[in-house]
């Protein structure tokens, strides 16, 4: 039995259209005007709605053991968020650390989402250390289909790799056609100003900041960007949060260095001062790179508005309130991140779009076809196309309603937007041409969701 989404404008990068769209099992197989369908076909009338690709979301943690706990989503739960959220696809960060075996790693990562979410996903690689062992799992690792990697200069002893790990790990991924994406701090400093400010009796959240302050950010990207170059790798800088590190990125792309960049919501919609509220507060908001000064903010949306920052993530990574209040005698012992993988999508397109920072085109681009274009995956996703996954996004702009804990999917108890008004959401979301959300609720098929081979890029 086929689908048939009617009377809606397709909007794409690149072209707006009122048109039909057809979908046979599970791929999109006509578009065009008043077409007609056999007898048996369910029929969504889309009319006053906007019809987007299925949004990607290039950057979460699900499975997590990280900070003395684990991120408290699995697969089930974080799938539902994002597909009522309008995500159809998710990009997981697999990542062992330094003590545990990268094969062995994925292994646990792969059976973690295996027959549990509900809509499709795929894994940045981890590489957390380079010993005699790595060459040769990773290129398992892409045999595959896991074609990106995961480096952290930030997390020293735990995730974080050395220049010469960092070196070899790009070399490597240069000769496979990897892209390598990267969480970019400097290990060095965040490990001295942590020691320091805790020396001096600076415990709380409100110190988290001034720990990895934007230097040690701008530091972290231009060092990465520099092997980059040096290596002829492609790279990705993950969650970039502050006007100094946009610098180094764009410099060095502006030398030729193969570098593209995300930003994340909690960046473009929070500041510092949320990490300065008292106790618990304070904690929920404690991320890193942490929440910036507010001006960084303009600088952001703009980038993102001139195509100098390609794609906007979540780094979605549930921590609850009690697991927040491991850190209440010391900033350093917070779980960082803040959850955000429902959201991102009404976020984007009420204070993207809607605020006029962002154009239709622009928020296409930014939450759904850049990151498939970056990690293999266009024009199977990304795209509303013949041939193209049928993962639509059938999308109410007459919408309005208010972000709260109280009424999210994801499993935590609280939300790290809380009271945000949003203008729009999804009405009706498919995955490979199956209805899985509608209108703020789950109705779909559990466990349908499929991991994603993607091919090396040689780029
Ligand atoms: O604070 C964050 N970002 N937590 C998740 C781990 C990471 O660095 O991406
Ligand atoms: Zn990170
Ligand atoms: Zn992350």
């Amino acid at each position: 039995m086929g689908l048939l989404i009617k009377n809606g404008e397709i909007i794409t990068v690149g072209s707006r259209s009122f048109a039909d769209i057809f979908i046979e099992q599970e791929t999109i197989t006509r578009i065009g005007a008043n077409l007609e369908a056999p007898a048996g076909t369910e029929v969504i009338d889309a009319a006053g709605k906007l019809i987007f690709p299925g949004f990607i979301d290039p950057h979460v943690h699900i499975y997590l053991p990280f900070m003395a706990t684990f991120a408290k989503d699995t697969h089930e739960t974080a799938s539902i968020a994002a597909l009522i959220g309008g995500t159809t696809t998710y990009i997981e960060m697999c990542c062992p650390n330094r003590n545990d075996d990268a094969l062995a790693g994925y292994q646990l990562w792969k059976s973690k989402a295996d027959g549990q979410s509900a809509c499709d996903y795929a894994f940045h690689m981890s590489v957390t250390k380079f010993v005699a062992e790595t060459e040769s799992q990773l290129r398992e690792i892409v045999a595959d289909g896991t074609t990106s990697f995961k480096i952290f200069l930030s997390y020293k002893n735990f995730f974080g790799v050395d220049d010469g790990e960092m070196y070899q790990t790009l070399e490597l991924a240069k000769r496979l056609g990897v892209i390598v994406t990267a969480h970019c701090e400097n290990a060095e400093l965040v490990d001295r100003l942590q020691k320091k400010l805790l020396s001096e009796g600076k415990i709380g959240p409100e110190w988290h900041e001034p720990s990895r302050p934007e230097s040690v950010e701008a530091e972290g990207t231009g060092r990465f960007a520099t092997f980059l170059e040096n290596t002829g790798a492609t790279g990705y800088v993950v969650h970039l949060s502050c006007e100094k590190a946009l610098a180094a990125a764009l410099a060095a792309k502006s030398r030729g260095v193969q570098i593209s960049v995300e930003a994340v919501v909690p960046h473009l919609l929070l500041d510092k001062t949320y990490a300065e509220r008292a106790g618990v507060e304070g904690m929920k908001h404690v991320m890193s790179p942490p929440l910036r000064a507010k001006h960084n903010q303009a600088v952001l949306w703009t980038a993102l508005a001139n195509e100098a920052i390609d794609t906007v993530g979540t780094d979605h990574c549930p921590f609850d309130a009690e697991q927040k209040f491991l850190g209440k005698d010391s900033f350093v012992s917070i779980p960082n991140g803040i959850p955000g993988i429902e959201d991102r999508v009404n976020l984007l397109y009420t204070y993207g779009v809607k605020a006029g920072r962002l154009t239709m085109d622009r928020f296409v681009d930014v939450a759904s076809t850049r990151a498939a274009k970056l990690f293999g995956l266009y024009p199977r996703k990304g795209a509303i196309a013949v041939g193209s996954d049928a993962d639509l996004v059938v999308y109410d702009p007459n919408y309005r309603g208010v972000i709260s804990a109280k009424t999210q999917h994801s499993n935590n108890d609280y939300n790290g937007f809380e009271g945000m008004k949003i203008e729009g959401r999804p009405s009706v979301v498919t995955v490979r041409g199956k209805v899985q959300a509608r209108d703020g609720k789950f109705v779909g098929e559990r466990g349908r969701g499929r991991m994603l081979k993607r091919a090396p890029a040689y780029f």
